[in-house]
């Protein structure tokens, strides 16, 4: 196993969870601003003939951004095909661009679509991703590609918090069908109720609106992403204001980016669940068991 730089903890864990060597790489950034990446072995007779899977998560963090992630990424499979690997396996749990999967201005590019068009380009034989913001994008893929869900993994910890009376909150539409998921993951009759969203497609202002009545219940609200945080935060607001007791903020790809933390944790959020798709201070669930399942 190839452990890339964005998946550090995630990587050593699937190669636990496999029985398998894992082995890192070694980055750095040209002054031209050129990415370089180099596999950390000395000897390539290593990887000949080998069936070898590559994990790197291609989400911004302090340390990088996604094209820079994406860069490694390609140089990870194409040093990996060079060396005559038999087999390329991609795990990705979370898809640079997968948010740009529909035109929403005249003059755009549906670039989430492209993306996989270029990872097609190294002909890999297999790749898997995590809650993909809209999964019907990977039959872009020419190799077999599967979508994994997370909500049982994350509806597991959440039950370890004994919370009660709880109800689901889907901030926006495109957040139903996971927060119906992890609804039935939590239990029987778990209601799911669901926030409009209205994102101004020029400012990418937030509008959020839903009456609902959350009076002393404890209130999960799921995303796929968060990204600033904004959506949690007028989620939260919304919902403190319709009654909610406890919040719990669950998100795949816990990106926290900007100010996310403050805007949440002062919107009244008891407390952030990712997941380690993104390595940070909020990944409290792990999804090397599942990925290595899958894998297996
Ligand atoms: C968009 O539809 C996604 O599902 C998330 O709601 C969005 O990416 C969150 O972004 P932010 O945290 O910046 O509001």
């Amino acid at each position: 196993m190839i452990v890339g730089p964005a998946s550090q903890i995630l990587g050593v864990r699937i190669a636990q969870e496999l029985g398998i060597e894992s082995i890192n790489t070694e980055i750095k950034k040209f002054p031209d601003g050129e990415n370089y990446l180099r596999i950390n072995i000395e000897d390539e007779t290593l990887i000949a003939g080998k069936e070898v899977i590559i994990v790197q998560s291609t989400g911004p963090s302090a340390s990088a951004d996604q094209n820079a992630r994406l860069m490694e990424l390609f140089m990870m499979i194409d040093s990996i095909k060079r060396m005559g690997a038999a087999k390329i396996i991609a795990v990705i749990p979370y898809l640079a661009y997968a948010r740009q999967d529909k035109i929403f201005r005249p003059g755009e590019s549906q670039f989430a679509n492209s993306i996989l068009h270029l990872i097609n380009n190294f002909n890999i034989d297999e790749l898997y991703s995590v809650d993909v913001h809209s999964p019907i994008i990977l039959n872009e893929c020419s190799c077999k590609a599967i979508n994994i869900d997370s909500m049982k993994l994350l509806a597991d910890y959440i039950k370890s918090k004994e919370a009660s009376d709880i109800v689901v909150v889907a901030p926006d539409k495109g957040a139903i069908e996971r927060s119906q998921a992890l609804a039935k993951h939590l239990g029987e009759n778990i209601p799911v109720e669901v926030f409009e969203k209205v994102r101004d497609v020029k400012t990418g202002e937030i509008k959020m609106s839903g009456i609902v009545n959350l009076r002393d219940k404890d209130v999960v609200i799921s995303d796929d992403i968060i990204a600033t945080g904004g959506t949690m935060a007028t989620a939260i607001n919304l919902a403190k204001a319709s009654g909610a007791k406890k919040i719990y903020v669950v998100a795949t790809h816990a990106l926290m980016l900007e100010q996310a933390k403050f805007r949440i944790l002062k919107a009244g959020a008891d407390e952030i669940i990712g997941t380690d798709s993104i390595d940070n201070e909020v990944c409290k669930v792990s999804l090397a068991k599942i990925i290595a399942d899958y894998l297996k």
